[in-house]
């Protein structure tokens, strides 16, 4: 934030000492002020030497350039009102420094009148419900903010003559600290300690502790600091800490920050670096509508032709979708089916956007997304994936090194499975793994994680393609259940019975499944298939005599949902696609090619038709896949 004349600034604390500096210091830029003080002779005197200049750089002013409110900053409606009157006054506010503090008059431990919590409600509540209002303040005038608390050296470290004095000022340090999130909506906190200052608290410290730091600080330094931070457009939950020794130096150092700060797994920060793809904007764009709730998705969807609304919103991101995969529950939400409502309720959504993942390049991002960038490939599984470009918020955006048509088959079938086995499963190795539909979407992605993880796999599945598929991806024992009897099978082979099971059929195969489990063992409930049927959604089953079975064999059933394990996408998409790239992973795409917007309803009836094998995906922009064959 540049200082210049007509800015308004918020000092607690600002008739004497370090508050008192700023002010006058903040002045001399022709800044409005409102000082705040308990001392109301020296905070009117602060506020008429301000005013002078002030002045200065203002003229034909119909409010006073600086004005003084008595205030007590640890009674809530006191500091309420100076606030309301600091906006009615100045019509914003653009700095707060909350600098007043007080030191402990007599030893903690002889303290019979609790004097020390005064200590610390002046020292660190008021400044938390200071920093509380000026956030509030600052907001409502929609302009940025820098709020500057003050700490002290003592904060950072131990000081044995003050213990109260040092564990507020400790507290102000780590409550400013966390707020860098409010960078985001344009408010700046931070903290500055300074050592000691030849102000009235300085003053009562014995002079030998004064002298073993370095003698007293200028103050012209301290003002330095505080400057920096209020400029300094990266500055956010900033601890600058000046001495006289060595000068002014952030808190902690990198050094120390690398020792507690997990060194970032983030993909956005990894993926930043590679190789971009040049992309331009058209000025238009088409994507696919739901405009009639019906379950065949051909007669309930259209292709529209929108503009594009730039600049896009500051959190957004406008991703270039270049294959979007087809999934059978695409018809369920052309029908609505998804929302759940009344009749009336669905038909107020109309027309909605269809399509559930897909896999593009990033085309915008908006002003306050800094951490991807235009160029770079992503996927998205969120509504609206059946478009040439679609918009979703900055969080939605998971980078893949590649935009590849593997990585749509990666997404839902490949994380349930990854991040079942992980969270729900916990699944190490040496373990017998049963694996059902495990020809399916997900159940490809089971087998070959259970089997890389070092297990003995036997999967089920219905026909002799399907059975010579599950072999080649190295299934130990597969179970074609056409031509064998799934119980005899795991009753005679695996008498022990089986310690995880990764289930979706759901009904009969559920309850097979559970009297198959060894002791110790896991079952996911990942779905029920066999259970969807019907127009009405599908059956709830009875489990009579689940809780003695799981009691007897101390066995574990666990369900599994995709959705709540939001937060471990990426990190399951990278190890996945770093699997398939070192082709230890093996993702099958059905042969059959869908080229443009226009062949997704083909696709759609493709996948209902029975004949797909492999996940069925739609080439959103044939020009890209042409360009990446010829590479
Ligand atoms: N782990 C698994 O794999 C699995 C899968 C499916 C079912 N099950 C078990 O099978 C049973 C039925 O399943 P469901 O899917 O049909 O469940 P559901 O439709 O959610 O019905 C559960 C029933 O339990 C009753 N209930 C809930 N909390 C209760 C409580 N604190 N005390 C007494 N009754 C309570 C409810 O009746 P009110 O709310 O009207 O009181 C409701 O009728 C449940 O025991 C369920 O845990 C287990
Ligand atoms: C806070 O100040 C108001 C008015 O200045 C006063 O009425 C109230 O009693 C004070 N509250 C406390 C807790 O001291
Ligand atoms: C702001 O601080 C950063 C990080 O300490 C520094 O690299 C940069 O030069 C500073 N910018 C200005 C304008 O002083
Ligand atoms: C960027 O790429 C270079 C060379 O491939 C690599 O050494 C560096 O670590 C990468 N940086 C990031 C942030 O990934
Ligand atoms: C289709 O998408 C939904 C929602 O993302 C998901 O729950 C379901 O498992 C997907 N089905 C397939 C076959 O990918
Ligand atoms: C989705 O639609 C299919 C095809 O009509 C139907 O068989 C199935 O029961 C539906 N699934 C759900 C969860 O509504
Ligand atoms: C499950 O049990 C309930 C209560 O005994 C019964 O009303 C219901 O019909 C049973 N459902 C099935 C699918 O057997």
């Amino acid at each position: 934030m540049e200082l210049k004349p007509g800015l308004s600034a918020f000092i607690t604390g600002g008739g004497s000492g370090i508050g008192k500096a700023i002010a006058l210091a903040l002045a001399k830029k022709g800044i409005f002020l409102t000082i705040v003080d308990f001392a109301e002779e020296r905070g009117k005197e602060v506020a008429s030497l301000a005013e002078k200049d002030i002045s200065k750089f203002h003229s034909g002013l119909k409010f006073p350039p600086a004005q003084f409110v008595w205030c007590d900053v640890t009674n809530t409606s006191d500091i309420t009102a100076a606030f309301a009157k600091h906006l009615d006054t100045y019509g914003g506010l653009d700095i707060c420094i909350n600098s007043a503090g007080i030191s402990s008059s007599i030893p903690f431990k002889d303290d019979k009148t609790n004097s020390w919590r005064h200590t610390i409600n002046v020292n660190l509540i008021a400044v938390i419900d200071c920093t509380r209002l000026a956030i509030e303040t600052m907001l409502s005038g929609r302009r940025p903010g820098v709020i500057i608390n003050l700490g002290s050296a003592s904060g950072l470290y131990p000081m044995y003559m003050d213990p109260i004095y040092s564990g507020s000022k400790g507290g102000v340090v780590l409550f400013t600290r966390s707020l860098v999130p409010y960078k985001r909506q344009g408010i700046r906190v931070n903290v500055l300690c300074p050592e000691f200052v030849q102000t009235d608290m300085g003053l009562k410290v014995d002079p030998k502790f004064i002298d073993i730091t370095g003698g007293f600080l200028h103050m012209e330094m301290v003002i330095d600091g505080a400057f920096e931070l209020i400029q300094n457009e990266s500055k956010a939950g900033s601890c600058l800490w000046v001495s006289k020794r060595r000068g002014m130096e952030y808190w902690p150092t990198p050094t120390e920050e690398a020792k507690y700060l997990v060194k970032s797994s983030n993909a956005r920060k990894r993926y930043s670096n590679i190789t971009k793809y040049n992309i331009q904007l058209p000025q238009s764009y088409e994507k696919i509508v739901v405009h009639t709730l019906n379950h065949n998705f051909r007669a309930a969807t259209s292709i529209v032709r929108t503009q594009f609304k730039l600049p896009i919103g500051p959190h957004d991101v406008l991703l270039k979708v270049i294959y979007a995969g087809v999934n059978a529950s695409d018809v369920n939400f052309s029908s609505g089916r998804y929302f759940g409502g009344s009749d009336q309720e669905l038909s107020a959504r109309l027309p909605f956007d269809a399509g559930f993942e897909a896999v593009g390049l990033i085309a915008a991002v908006g002003a306050s997304v800094n951490d991807l960038k235009v160029g770079t490939p992503a996927a998205i599984m969120t509504f609206g994936g059946y478009a040439q470009f679609v918009k979703v918020p900055s969080k939605h955006i998971l980078p893949v090194p590649e935009p590849r048509p593997e990585v749509v088959a990666m997404l839902t079938s490949g994380l349930t499975a990854s991040i079942a086995f992980e969270k729900a499963a916990q699944m190490d190795s040496g373990k017998v793994v049963l694996v059902t539909a495990a020809a399916g979407g997900t159940g490809q992605f089971a087998v070959q994680l259970a089997k890389l993880a070092g297990n003995k796999v036997v999967a089920t599945c219905g026909g002799q393609e399907k059975a010579a598929l599950l072999k080649e991806m190295g299934v130990d024992r597969v179970i074609d259940y056409k031509a064998e009897n799934i119980k005899a099978v795991l009753k005679k082979e695996f008498p022990k019975g089986v310690d995880i099971v990764y289930e979706s059929v759901g009904g009969e195969m559920f309850d097979l499944c559970l009297n198959a489990l060894a002791v110790y063992g896991r079952l996911i409930v990942i779905g029920m298939i066999s259970q969807y049927q019907g127009e009405h959604g599908w059956k709830p089953l009875n489990y009579t005599g689940l809780c003695e079975k799981i009691l007897a064999k101390s066995q574990t059933v666990v369900g599994f949902f995709l959705v709540q394990y939001s937060h471990l996408w990426q990190q399951h998409l990278d190890s996945l696609f770093q699997l398939f790239a070192s082709k230890k992973l093996q993702v099958n795409l059905d042969p059959k090619k869908f080229l443009g917007l226009g062949s997704v309803a083909d696709a759609v009836e493709y996948l209902h038709s029975g004949k797909s094998a492999g996940k069925v995906v739609v080439c959103i922009d044939p020009s890209f896949d042409q360009q990446m064959s010829k590479m």
